[in-house]
This record gives structure tokens, sequence and C-alpha cells, in this order.
């Protein structure tokens, strides 16, 4: 596995070694790798013949700077695991190899996806993937690059970011990795007590229960049951749930059978913020 600091390495090693037609698949990471990432590694290493992965924690996207310092960095462990799993490249950039000396985001619109959901709560936070997600496709011309559905908001944000800006990618979204009780895997699971790991199964059982419980009820006495099954349960601190439409990320008051919707739930332990979604479709 090749391990590159610079652009300009990354850029030398593809125009000599790898043949033209070679295909890149690309996962960008922020590291603290999990078993998510690396079935994103592996659905690549399948469907291309040269897979690069980067590891970069991107200043721009956090709004809370403590959030930010706090972000796990596990490097050596990262590299391991990707070693192992049968990555080749991975790029591993510092703040200045990216930025320079100015550390800001590009202002994008992403017609009106930005401003839901996790955009309410989160400022500046998508102008900030927008960003690094760019520049590290303009660095690295994948011709595919995968996403989780888990953050399904900037999934579709990256996508309109593409076509938007006319770049030959494409962005491919990858099923939810979930622990056996249900638990989205994320690098923040590591933070949650082992009472609040266990119990966080009631994330994905209530968009289990909201995908039957849709079919009979309106969307509203949907909303009231979430709202009222998370008041009774003290370890966690409902945020927001919604069912919102997938193109659009807005949230719908009435089902319409030629649609496609997914549920959307964002919950507190503590200070542990943890997301996740569903598609009530299939
Ligand atoms: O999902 C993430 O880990 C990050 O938002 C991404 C896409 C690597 C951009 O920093």
């Amino acid at each position: 596995m090749k391990v590159f600091k610079t652009k300009k390495d990354l850029k030398t090693y593809f125009s000599n070694l790898i043949p033209k037609k070679s295909k890149i698949g690309f996962v960008p990471t922020m590291g603290a790798l999990h078993k998510g990432h690396l079935s994103l590694i592996r659905t690549s290493l399948k469907e291309n013949s040269v897979t690069v992965a980067s590891i970069f924690v991107n200043p721009t996207q956090f709004d809370k700077k403590e959030d930010l310092e706090k972000y796990p960095r596990t490097t050596e462990r990262d590299l391991q695991l990707l070693k192992d799993v049968g990555c080749h490249v991975v790029f591993l950039p510092s703040v200045e190899e990216i930025y320079n000396q100015n550390v800001s985001s590009e202002r994008f619109d992403f017609d009106g996806l930005e401003n839901e959901m996790e955009g309410k709560f989160r400022g500046g936070h998508f102008d900030g993937v927008g960003t690094i997600v760019k520049t590290l496709f303009e660095i690295v011309s994948p011709n595919n690059a995968y996403f989780g559905e888990k953050d399904f908001q900037q999934l579709q944000i990256i996508k309109k970011m593409v076509v938007k800006n006319h770049m030959n990618v494409h962005v491919i979204g990858c099923p939810i990795y979930r622990e056996t009780n249900g638990l989205a895997m994320s690098s923040r699971n590591e933070r949650l007590s082992i009472e609040q790991r266990k119990e966080a199964s009631i994330i994905y059982s209530t968009l289990l229960e909201v995908k039957e419980k849709i079919k009979v009820f309106s969307v509203k006495e949907v909303n009231n049951w979430v709202i009222s099954h998370f008041k009774k349960h003290p370890l966690f601190e409902l945020e927001y749930f919604t069912i919102a439409d997938e193109e659009t990320l807005k949230n719908v008051s009435e089902i319409s059978p030629d649609k496609k919707y997914r549920a959307f739930i964002a919950v507190y332990a503590d200070s542990i913020r943890l997301i996740d979604n569903l598609s009530l479709n299939n």
C-alpha cells in the first residue's frame, strides 16, 4: 500500500505507474475507521482496478472548534486497517497541503438541500464538506466515489455538487453498516458508555417501527409517536425526527405512492450526537 502526503507525489504516482485505463475508486474519510468504512473500501476494490482512500480531518466542516479538537485521530491504526483490507493507495495530506494558509470554505448552492435537517443544526457544515470533497475529487480524479448512506443528506449534496460542477465522478451510496443491535456504525459510537451503546438500539428499532406505522397512520401521528417514544427514554434526547422526500429532503405531511421517502433521526446521548435514517419504500 502506498501512502502519499502531498498532491504532487500522488499525481506523479498516478501519471507514472498506473496504466492510463485504470478505473479509480475513491473513499474519502476523516479517519477513526470502523467496519462501515472498510465495507466501502471492499465495494470499491470489487468495482475498480485501483482503490484510493483519503484520511483528512477537515477543519472547515466543523461548526464547533471543540468538536474538531476532540475528533479522534488514529492514523497508525487506520493505515493498518486499510493495508489489511487491501486498499492500494492512501492520501494523507496536512491541513496546509489542502488549504495553504486559507482555511475557509467555498460557498455552495445545493438547491436548498443544505438547508434541511443537518443544515439547520450545523451552520456552514455542508459548505465545508463540499469544499473538501470537490478539492479531493480534483486531486484524485476518481471514476467512482463511495459514501455511506448514514450521512444521506451529505450523499445527496455531493451528488448535487458533482452535477452542478460538471465533474466526471460517479457518486455511489452504500448501505448503512450496523452493529449487531442495529446501531449505525460511527466513529462516535466509541464514546458511548456500555449502557448507552446497548440502549442505542432504540434508534434503529424506532425507524423500523416507523416504517410499519406509516402504512396505517398519518405522518403527523407517526411524528407524534416518535416524540413521545423518546420522551420515555431517559438516556436519549431527540433532536429531530422527520419523514422527507428522498430527492428534495423536504419534510412531507403526506405520503404519495409514486415517490421515495426516508425517515431521518438525530438524537443525543449526553453530548454525543447520533444520526440514522431508513428508506420507507422497500
Ligand atoms: O463523511 C465524512 O467522513 C466526511 O464528511 C467526508 C466525506 C470524508 C468529508 O470530509
